[in-house]
C-alpha cells in the first residue's frame, strides 16, 4: 500500500481522483434555517434539500459516480427479461462474492424484505452484530426477535479496539446451547455497525461467527451494504492482511456466508439492491417473492442503467485507491472534532463521523431525544443536515413502551468524493462553536408520532425557547456572516 508523505510532515487525505461536474450549493442566513427547520418539525429527514448547504444526511445514492459509471450508463441493454445489463450485473457478483445465483431487489430494505419473508419463522430469534432500522422492522414485523450480540467495546463511545464491530461469539455459542439452533431463524452480520458508528468487524471474527453457525447447521446472512469501508479497515488495521489484496480480503469473508444482501445505493454506488445466495435450493424458496414485490427476475425493481453503474461501481470497490477516500476524509473529521475535545465515537468508523450526543448535551435527558436536538441545532448553527441515531430511530415495542437507544449519535454521513476538505473544516467548525454553546440548546417533544419507522417524518417541536436564543448568540459571535 503506498501513500503519500507531506514535505512538512501533514497527514491530509488525497483524493486520488479529481473533479469534473460539479453542483452549486446555497448557505441561507441563521434566520432562514431556523425557519426552515420549524417547517421541517426539527426533523432533518423533513428539511427540503435545496435549504441544506452540506447535506451529510446520509451517503444512500448520493455517492458521487466515475466517469467510468456513467459511461457504463449510455451502454444499457433495455429488455424486460434477460438484459446483458443483468447478465453482467450477476457475473460481477459472482467474480467478487463467488455465489451463483443473485435475487435483484429495488433496494436494501426490499432485499430485508424477501429474506424475512422467506426465512424468518415467528416466535425465533435472530442475532445478529447489531440492528439497522429496517432490518429489525422487517424481522420484528414476521414475529421474530432481534438479538444484538456484539462485543462489549462496540457499545463504548471512545475506544482503542479496531474491530468494533464485531460479533460476540462467546455470547452467540451460549445462546445456542441455551435455546438451540431451530430457535434461530438465521444470523445476520451487518459489515460494518450503521446505527453505531459504522464499526467494522475483522475478518478474524468473519470466520469465527460463522464457522459456530455452520457446526450447529444455521443459515448465515451478511449485510454487506457497508462492506467497501469494511475491506478498508481490514487491509489497514488486522494484523495480517495488510499484503492481501482487496478482491482477496472480499472473497475471504463472502466464503463465510450462506447468503449476502445489499444496498447497492451504498456498496456499488448506485441505486438498487439484491441478495446473493450460495445454494440454487434455497435461491429457488426465495425466487418467487422477487417478481411479486419487485419486479421480474432480470431487473428486480431496478433501472438497467443503474445495473450497469452499480457494476463498474462493485468492480471499483475491489480498488484501494477508490475505497480509502471515504474512511481518510471521516479519520480526517473525527480527528479535528476530537482535537477540539468534541465528544465524537472513536475510533474513527465508515460512514461518517458520529458525535456523541448524549456528552454533547449531557444536560438533555434521554427522553427529550437528544442527538434528534443535536442534528436541529446543527443545522440551524451550519446548515449542514447530520441524522439522528438515536432514541428517535428506535421503535416502541409492543406494550408502546419506548426503548432509549444504547447510543444517542448524530451522524454526519461523508458521501463519497463529494464534498472537499475545506466544507469538512467548515462543518468541523460550526460544531466547535456549537459545543461552546451548549449550554443554549434544549429537548424535543412529538407533536406527531408515526407508528413504523417514526424517525422519518414523525414531528418535534423544541421544548422552551431555545432555537431563539441559539439564532441570537450565532449573530452576536458573527456578525452578518452566513
Ligand atoms: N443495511 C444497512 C447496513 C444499511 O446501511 C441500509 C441503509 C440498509 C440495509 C437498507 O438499504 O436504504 O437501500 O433500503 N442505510 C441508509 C443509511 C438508509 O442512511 O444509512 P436501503
Amino acid at each position: 500500500m503506498s501513500t503519500v508523505t507531506f514535505f512538512r510532515g501533514q497527514q491530509l487525505p488525497l483524493e486520488m481522483h479529481k473533479v469534473r461536474i460539479i453542483q452549486k450549493l446555497t448557505l441561507l442566513p441563521i434566520e432562514q434555517r431556523r425557519a426552515a427547520m420549524a417547517e421541517a418539525g426539527y426533523n432533518t429527514f423533513l428539511l427540503q434539500n435545496v435549504d441544506v448547504f452540506l447535506d451529510m444526511l446520509t451517503d444512500s445514492g448520493v455517492n458521487a459516480m466515475s466517469d467510468q459509471q456513467q459511461a457504463a450508463m449510455l451502454i444499457a441493454d433495455d429488455a424486460y427479461a434477460g438484459s446483458a445489463t443483468f447478465t453482467r450485473m450477476h457475473a460481477k457478483l459472482v467474480e467478487l462474492f463467488g455465489m451463483d445465483w443473485f435475487l435483484p431487489a429495488h433496494q436494501g430494505r426490499a432485499a430485508e424484505h424477501i429474506l424475512a419473508q422467506a426465512l424468518v419463522r415467528p416466535g425465533t430469534v435472530v442475532p445478529m452484530n447489531y440492528h439497522f432500522t429496517t432490518s429489525k422492522a422487517h424481522i420484528t414485523a414476521r414475529g421474530a426477535e432481534v438479538l444484538e450480540l456484539i462485543t462489549e467495546a462496540g457499545l463504548r463511545v471512545t475506544s482503542d479496539e479496531p474491530f468494533k464491530g464485531n460479533f460476540d461469539v462467546d455470547a452467540l455459542a451460549a445462546l445456542i446451547a441455551e435455546r438451540g439452533p431451530d430457535a434461530i431463524s438465521y444470523v445476520r452480520i451487518e459489515a460494518g455497525t450503521n446505527l453505531i458508528g459504522g464499526q467494522p468487524l475483522s475478518l478474524e471474527n468473519y470466520r469465527a461467527t460463522t464457522e459456530l453457525c455452520r457446526r450447529h447447521g444455521i443459515l448465515t446472512v451478511l449485510d454487506a451494504s457497508l462492506l467497501a469501508d469494511n475491506l478498508y479497515f481490514i487491509k489497514t488495521r488486522e494484523p495480517g492482511c495488510g499484503d492481501l489484496d482487496i478482491a482477496r480480503i472480499t472473497r475471504e469473508i463472502a466464503d463465510c456466508f450462506d447468503v449476502i444482501y445489499f444496498s447497492a445505493r451504498k456498496l456499488g454506488f448506485g441505486r438498487g439492491g439484491g441478495i446473493c445466495v450460495r445454494e440454487e435450493s434455497l435461491y429457488k424458496q426465495l425466487r418467487g417473492l422477487v417478481p411479486m414485490y419487485e419486479g421480474f427476475l432480470t431487473y428486480g425493481g431496478m433501472s438497467v442503467r443503474e445495473m450497469e453503474a452499480i457494476t463498474v461501481g462493485l468492480d471499483e470497490t475491489l480498488d484501494f485507491d477508490m475505497i480509502r477516500q471515504g474512511p481518510e476524509f471521516i479519520a480526517h473529521m473525527v480527528d479535528g472534532l476530537d482535537r477540539r475535545g468534541i465528544p465524537v465515537i472513536t475510533p474513527a468508523g465508515g460512514l461518517g463521523a458520529h458525535v456523541d450526543a448524549l456528552r454533547f448535551l449531557d444536560h438533555v435527558p434521554q427522553q427529550q431525544y437528544p442527538a434528534g436536538a443535536l442534528a436541529s441545532a446543527l443545522y440551524i448553527a451550519s446548515g449542514v443536515r447530520g441524522m439522528e441515531r438515536g432514541t428517535l430511530s428506535e421503535q416502541r415495542d409492543a406494550e408502546g413502551v419506548e426503548p432509549l437507544a444504547n447510543m444517542e449519535l448524530v451522524r454526519l454521513a461523508l458521501p463519497r468524493r463529494v464534498f472537499t476538505l475545506s466544507q469538512v473544516e467548515y462543518a468541523i467548525d460550526r460544531i466547535d462553536w456549537l459545543y461552546q454553546n451548549r449550554s443554549l440548546v434544549g429537548g424535543l417533544r412529538f407533536i406527531e408520532e408515526p407508528e413504523i419507522l417514526r424517525f422519518f417524518y414523525g414531528r418535534l417541536e423544541p421544548i422552551g425557547d431555545w432555537a431563539d436564543r441559539l439564532v441570537a448568540a450565532f449573530r452576536s459571535d458573527f456578525g452578518d456572516s452566513l
